[in-house]
């Protein structure tokens, strides 16, 4: 039977609880096939930091490395906790990750489920996928500050845009867009950023010549925000830029259900190191340790390593059951009662 190497770091918050009924439903879903899931834990995030003063170490990263797939919930502590400003969790362990292991695709998925409490009143049919790409733009920290702490103080984050980087998400989004509903749009900033917006739109373009099937649009990031909340169903396949990707899917995912039911893949497409599954949220300090957080997103990002893995069969049932759960919810429940009711539609 086949042996997939997972690496499981349920991190911090909110992380190891819906990390916990993540793991159940892989368990569950994946019991009676000839798969076998060998899982590593990892203790990663804020707190590890906190107690050891580390954020990732080599040993870490090479251990990470030996996987063939990662399942996170998320890492990071209370924006502004002073006890963490020399972890730097966020760019030392989430970026570090995404960035080593060439995480170049970072693919957010929004579909409207039946019955999710969307804020919209007349949606329409919501389903499109953000291909975010995933290990350049602003998040490279290319930049630097000079004269810090002075009036005169200059810092500047310069935005890295490669055309190798580009193109090969690029084209990954025409692919995508080939196997969906053919239309795609670059999302940027091309009427400001000159020079890395006329890139990205020369590279669409070229691309485009191969994929005669794919309608292609084009929407200024701001124009982008008005059409996801006033027509959302405009949307197929979404490619943009880093820091442009960050910020949609979060209203992407406010836009369809809220922010508990968003999954994400950082995906290396080529196959060279372990891609990574994670929901779209962060820790959460306000509600962590409390069960209150919705544990779908990361259950959904089950599905997705399924996908990747060729298991297309059981993402399929992972997702099936997420979406009878969601036609059916009322009241609130705890983080462990949102699992077991998707298991139990599992087993049904
Ligand atoms: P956040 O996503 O953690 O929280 C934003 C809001 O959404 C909060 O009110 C929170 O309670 C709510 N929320 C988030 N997930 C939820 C869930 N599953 N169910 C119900 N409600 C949910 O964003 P933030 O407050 O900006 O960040 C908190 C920490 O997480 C920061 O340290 C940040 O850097 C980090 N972060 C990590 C990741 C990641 O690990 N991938 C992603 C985003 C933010
Ligand atoms: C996300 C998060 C991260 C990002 C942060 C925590 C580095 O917001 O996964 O969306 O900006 O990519
Ligand atoms: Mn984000």
């Amino acid at each position: 039977s086949r042996v997939v190497k997972l690496a499981v770091i349920p991190g911090d918050g909110i992380g190891p609880e819906v990390v916990a009924e993540a793991e159940k439903v892989l368990d569950v879903v994946t019991a009676d096939s000839d798969v076998t899931f060998e899982k590593t834990r990892f203790s990663l995030g804020a707190a590890r930091f906190l107690d050891t003063g580390d954020t990732l170490t080599d040993d870490d990263l090479a251990a990470i490395k030996a996987h063939d797939a990662i399942i996170l919930g998320a890492v990071g502590g209370t924006p502004g906790d002073p006890r963490l400003k020399d972890a730097n969790i966020e760019r030392g362990l989430l970026l570090k990750l995404r960035f080593t292991l060439d995480h170049y695709v970072n693919l957010r998925p929004s579909k409207l489920y039946s019955g999710a409490p969307g804020p919209l009143s007349e949606p329409g049919e919501v389903d499109f996928v953000v291909v975010r790409e995933g290990t350049e733009g602003p998040y490279v920290g290319n930049g630097g500050a000079i004269r810090a702490g002075t009036p005169h103080e200059i810092a500047n984050e310069t935005s890295v845009n490669t055309a190798y980087g580009v193109e090969r998400v690029v084209r990954y989004a025409f692919e995508l867009a080939e196997r969906r509903r053919q239309k795609l749009t670059l999302v940027h900033k091309t009427n400001v950023l000159v020079h890395s917006g006329g890139m990205w739109q020369r590279i669409v373009n070229e691309v485009a010549q191969e994929h005669p099937d794919v309608v292609v649009d084009y929407l200024h990031v701001d124009a982008a925000t008005i059409f996801m909340v006033t027509n959302p169903s405009r949307f197929d396949v979404i490619v943009t830029d880093n820091l442009f990707g960050d910020i949609l899917t979060d209203l992407a995912g406010a836009v369809t259900g809220g922010i508990g039911l968003a999954a994400s893949g950082n995906i290396n497409p080529d196959g060279t190191f372990p891609s990574m599954f994670e929901p779209v949220h962060g820790s959460a300090p306000d509600i962590a340790g409390q069960q209150k957080a919705d544990p779908t997103a990361a259950i959904l990002s089950v599905a997705l390593l399924l996908d990747h893995l060729g298991l297309r069969e059981e993402a399929g049932r992972v997702t099936s059951a997420v979406e009878a759960d969601i036609a059916d919810r009322s009241g609130s429940r705890t983080t462990t009662a949102v699992g077991d009711a998707i298991i139990a539609r599992l087993q049904a």
